[in-house]
């Protein structure tokens, strides 16, 4: 298919630029210079009467004085991104920055006269499904040296540990420039790992649904409650895909309280927790831990990960922890289908425990509010309601109190002040494999 870096296509002719959107990550906008030659406002001609390309610092007083006139409550000082500057307009062209803030995005389609952000280039999918990993390098097993990533090295440059395999040979390296759901939730925690425009992404959606950053706090509580009660049950082995990045909590620790012994492994495709795995690897002397960097697509990748069979014994139960990352598989029967996979090697007396965000819980209105910024690339979890949920536990039983808001999954705080449903949105649910 071809990308924008290939098409030539004028701004009256975007059609074949609109279907290949998807496919023109990380390649300069074409389109949208294209659109800087063709501005009405670039009234003269080059000697061979085509248009004359338009000043960046010009096209930028004119969308900034847009912005102004549209947003008039606005104070862009005190905004993320603020003011457009000559800078940044270039990193839109050179394909750097995927989704711009809204602001910017209005000013920009009413400056270039079109009426979709596909039209100036941005494609929100970018955004939603960032693929933290190349396809083409999560297919390649071989780990060679040749195939090592700039990713792998800048985690044993900052770490000064050798990557897990996994790691060798497909991490990417981390990306500043679009959001990332592990930086996003970390915002939301009250973490430091994030970047500015993870923080601006998650600033949207707290806007629209300021109850958000309660619901992360009440989902990690959640999983700290599940892998204690799963750990007191007698389950000495763990694995926790969409780890997420270091916070109070992680899985080995609240294990290992209960365990020792416990073991943990750790999986996640986001690069940042990468960074962070040391963190992760700072278990009790009698048990241990490891982390791979994968894709939860690719289960077998996972279970063919030497790192697995250090640490975990699959002829034992093991606890597959999925909180808060099978929203982020937006197609339902590949989401069973991963769960599936990854539940098959799994002996009878295994758990999955998972955390799922959900619609249940709210008003039809803030459903809907809630579905038009997912189509929209604001938001980037596939929201699911119980009986979609249910299908993950086919077969299982379900501990209880059942499928129930994560703050009302066993919650230490018996009195109301604990978060209503509504406000956490997502279910919480425990099985057991028979
Ligand atoms: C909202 S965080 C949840 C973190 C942690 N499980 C918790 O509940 O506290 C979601 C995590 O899933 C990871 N993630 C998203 N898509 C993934 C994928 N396709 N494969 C592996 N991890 C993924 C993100 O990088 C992020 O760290």
């Amino acid at each position: 298919m071809a990308s924008h870096a290939q098409t030539t296509e004028r701004p009256e002719d975007l059609t074949s630029a609109e279907a290949s959107s998807e496919s023109s990550e990380f390649t300069p906008n074409k389109v949208l210079m294209d659109l800087m030659k063709c501005t009405p406002s670039a009234e003269d001609k080059l000697p061979d009467g085509s248009p004359a390309r338009i000043d960046r610092p010009e096209a930028v007083d004119a969308i900034n004085a847009i912005m102004k006139k549209e947003f008039p409550g606005i104070d862009f000082a005190k905004i993320y991104g603020g003011l457009l500057d000559d800078r940044e307009l270039g990193r839109y062209e050179r394909g750097e920055v995927h989704w711009p803030s809204e602001y910017r995005r209005t000013a920009m389609r009413i400056f270039f006269g079109v009426d979709t952000d596909k039209k100036l280039g941005f494609s929100r999918r970018r955004l939603a499904l960032q693929p933290v990993l190349d396809p083409q390098q999560l297919n390649r097993e071989d780990g060679s040296e040749a195939a090592e990533s700039a990713g792998g090295a800048a985690v044993q440059a900052l770490t000064g540990s050798r990557p897990a395999a996994a790691h060798r040979g497909r991490s990417r390296t981390v990306d500043a420039s679009t959001a990332h759901p592990a930086r996003v939730y970390d915002y939301w925690l009250g973490g430091k790992d994030n970047f500015a425009v993870d923080r601006a992404f998650a600033d949207t959606l707290t806007t629209k649904f300021p109850w958000v950053p309660t619901a992360a706090r009440s989902n990690r509580d959640f999983r700290v409650r599940a892998v204690e009660a799963v750990a007191a049950a007698g389950v000495r082995q763990f694995l926790d895909i969409g780890t997420g990045l270091p916070a109070p909590g992680n899985t080995h620790e609240v294990a290992q309280r209960i365990t020792p012994q416990a073991r943990v492994l750790y999986v996640d495709n986001d690069p940042m927790v990468g960074v962070h795995q040391r963190a992760l690897m700072t278990g009790s002397r009698e048990g241990r831990t490891d982390y791979v960097e994968a894709d939860i697509r690719q289960p077998r990748l996972i279970f063919d990960d030497p790192a697995l069979a250090n640490t975990l014994d699959l002829r034992e139960p093991v606890c597959l922890v999925l909180a808060a990352v099978l929203h982020f598989i937006p197609d339902l029967a590949e989401a069973q289908r991963i769960v599936r996979a990854l539940l098959d090697p799994l002996p009878s007396g295994s758990f999955l425990i998972v955390s799922h965000g959900t619609p249940d819980f709210v008003t039809p209105q803030e459903a809907a509010e809630y579905e038009r910024m997912y189509t929209a690339g604001e938001a980037i979890a596939r929201t699911r309601t119980k009986d979609e949920i249910a299908t993950f536990f086919t077969d299982l039983d379900i501990l209880d109190p059942g499928y129930v808001a994560v703050s009302e999954w066993r919650p230490a705080d018996e009195s109301d002040k604990r978060p209503k449903p509504h406000d956490v949105s997502l279910y919480g649910v425990v099985g057991r494999v028979r």
